[in-house]
C-alpha cells in the first residue's frame, strides 16, 4: 500500500452483506471508502472490481482462487466475515502477501447454547412427542423422561466450545466430564477423565466438540459407540466426519442409544435444492438441523465486529496475529517511530541483506520482529522519525525475494 494514501482513499470493498458492525467499525475508525456489495459477484465482475480494492471483506460464497487474485494488485488483506476460509486460495494469497483473516471462535456461545438446549430435549424425549403430535397423538408419558439435573454430561473436546459448554452444564446441575487429548484446565468442578471409553461409560448425554482431523475421523463409530451406556444420548455439533453414521443408525434403531441430536453430516447439502440424505433420516428420536448450530444474529455481529478489528490492526499497525495463512506477529504500538514491513521468501540470506539495509543507511533500529511461516517471512522494523523511510522501503523493493514492502508512519 502506498504510504502517502491517508485511510480514506484505501478501498475497502464488503461483499455478501456482511454485519453492519463491520461498517460501523471502519467508519469509527476513519475508514470511510467502503463499497458494500449484498451479495457474492460472479467471478468476471469480481475480477473487474478487485482491481483498485486495497482490503476485500467476504463470506463463504466468494471463490477467492489464484485467478481472481492475479487481478488483485493492490490487495492488502482479505477478511472471511465466517468462520472457515476454504473459499480462498490460501496459499495463493501467502505468496501474494495477503493476509487471510476470519473469525473462529465468534460463535462459541451459540454452539454451546444450542447443545444444552439439545441436551434438554434429548433427555426429555420432546421431539418424538411433537412428531407425535404433529400426526395426532397424544403422547403424555413420564416414560424415559429425565431432568438433566444430576446426570453426567461427557464433554468430547475441551476447547473453546466444550469449555464454555461445561460452565452452562454446571449451572444446570449437571456432572461434567470431559475428555481431551491436551491437557486442559478444567471449569468449575468438571473433571477430566484419562480414556475416551472412560468418558462414554460413565456419561448419560456425550457431545462432540472436538476438530475435524485424521484422528477424529469415525471415532464415534460401531465399537465407540457401544462403550456407551444403554439408553443414553449423543449430540454431534462438531464436524459431520466424526461420526461414522451408518454405526449410529444401527444404534439408534436397536436401542442401545436413545436418541442423538446431529447439525453437522459427512454430506450436507450444497444449498436449498439439494436433498439431505442420510441413514438416520426419519427416525424420530434424533433432533435434525441444517448445520446451523453457530448461526445466530449475534454470532453475525461479533464476527462483524471481529474480522473488522483484524483487519484494521494490520492496515494501522501491521500485526498478523491469528492469520489463517501467514506468519503471525503480535505487534505493540509504535510511537516517534516509522514502521516498515517487507514480506519476502523465507530462504537463507535474506534478513542479513535486509539487515544491511539498514545499517548501510545508518538507521537507528527500535526495534525488529521476525516471523516466518513455510516460504514466506514477515518482518516488522521501526526505526527513528527522523529517518526518512521512503529510501529504505525503496531498496527493500529492489531486495531479490522481496515480496511486498509497506511503511506506516
Ligand atoms: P477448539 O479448537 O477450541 O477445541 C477443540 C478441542 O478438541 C481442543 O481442545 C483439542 O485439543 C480437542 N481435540 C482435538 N482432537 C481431539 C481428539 N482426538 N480427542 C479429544 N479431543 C480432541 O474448537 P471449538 O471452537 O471448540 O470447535 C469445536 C468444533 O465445533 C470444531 O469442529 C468446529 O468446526 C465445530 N463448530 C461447529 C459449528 C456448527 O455450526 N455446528 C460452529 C462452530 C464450531
Amino acid at each position: 500500500m502506498n504510504p502517502s494514501l491517508n485511510k480514506n482513499q484505501i478501498k475497502i470493498l464488503l461483499l455478501e452483506g456482511v454485519h453492519q458492525n463491520a461498517i460501523d467499525y471502519f467508519n469509527a475508525q476513519g475508514y470511510s471508502n467502503i463499497e458494500y456489495v449484498k451479495t457474492a459477484l460472479p467471478e468476471d465482475e469480481l475480477i473487474e472490481k478487485i482491481k483498485d480494492v486495497h482490503f476485500l471483506g467476504i463470506r463463504s460464497r466468494t471463490q477467492l482462487n489464484e485467478k481472481v487474485l492475479n487481478a488483485a494488485q493492490k490487495l492488502v488483506a482479505v477478511g472471511c466475515f465466517c468462520i472457515g476460509t476454504n473459499q480462498v486460495d490460501l496459499e495463493a494469497a501467502r505468496k501474494r502477501a495477503i493476509p487471510v483473516f476470519n473469525a473462529p471462535f465468534a460463535n462459541t456461545r451459540s454452539v454451546a447454547e444450542l447443545t444444552i438446549a439439545s441436551t434438554i430435549h434429548l433427555m426429555r424425549g420432546t421431539f418424538q412427542k411433537s412428531a407425535a403430535a404433529h400426526r395426532g397423538e397424544w403422547l403424555k408419558s413420564a416414560a424415559n423422561s429425565y431432568e438433566v439435573r444430576g446426570k453426567n454430561l461427557g464433554i468430547v473436546g475441551y476447547g473453546n466450545i466444550g469449555s464454555q459448554l461445561s460452565v452452562l452444564a454446571s449451572g444446570l446441575g449437571m456432572h461434567v466430564y470431559y475428555y481431551d487429548t491436551e491437557n486442559k484446565l478444567s471449569h468449575g468442578n468438571a473433571q477430566s477423565v484419562d480414556s475416551l471409553k472412560e468418558l462414554l461409560e460413565i456419561s448419560d448425554v456425550v457431545t462432540l466438540h472436538v476438530p475435524e482431523t485424521p484422528e477424529t475421523k469415525n471415532m464415534m463409530n460401531a465399537e465407540t459407540l457401544g462403550y456407551m451406556k444403554t439408553g443414553s444420548h449423543l449430540i454431534n455439533y462438531a464436524r459431520g466426519t466424526v461420526i461414522d453414521m451408518e454405526a449410529l443408525a444401527a444404534a439408534l434403531k436397536s436401542g442401545h442409544l436413545h436418541g442423538a441430536a446431529l447439525d453437522v453430516f459427512p454430506l450436507e447439502p450444497k444449498g436449498k435444492d439439494e436433498t439431505f440424505i442420510s441413514p438416520i433420516r426419519g427416525m424420530e428420536n434424533v433432533i435434525i438441523t441444517p448445520h446451523v448450530g453457530g448461526s445466530t444474529q449475534e454470532a453475525q455481529a461479533n464476527i462483524g465486529l471481529e474480522v473488522a478489528e483484524k483487519l484494521v490492526k494490520y492496515s494501522d499497525n501491521g500485526s498478523t496475529a491469528s492469520a489463517v495463512n501467514f506468519p503471525e506477529v503480535a505487534l505493540p504500538n509504535y510511537t516517534q517511530a516509522h514502521r516498515i514491513m517487507n514480506i519476502h521468501q523465507n530462504k537463507p540470506g535474506m534478513m542479513s541483506a535486509i539487515n544491511e539495509i539498514f545499517s548501510a543507511g545508518g538507521a537507528n533500529v527500535l526495534g525488529q520482529f521476525l516471523q516466518t511461516s513455510g516460504d514466506i517471512g514477515y518482518v516488522v522494523v521501526d526505526i527513528e522519525a527522523e529517518h526518512d523511510p521512503a529510501v529504505f522501503k525503496d531498496k527493500l523493493k529492489a531486495l531479490e525475494g522481496s515480496i511486498r514492502t509497506r511503511v506506516l508512519h
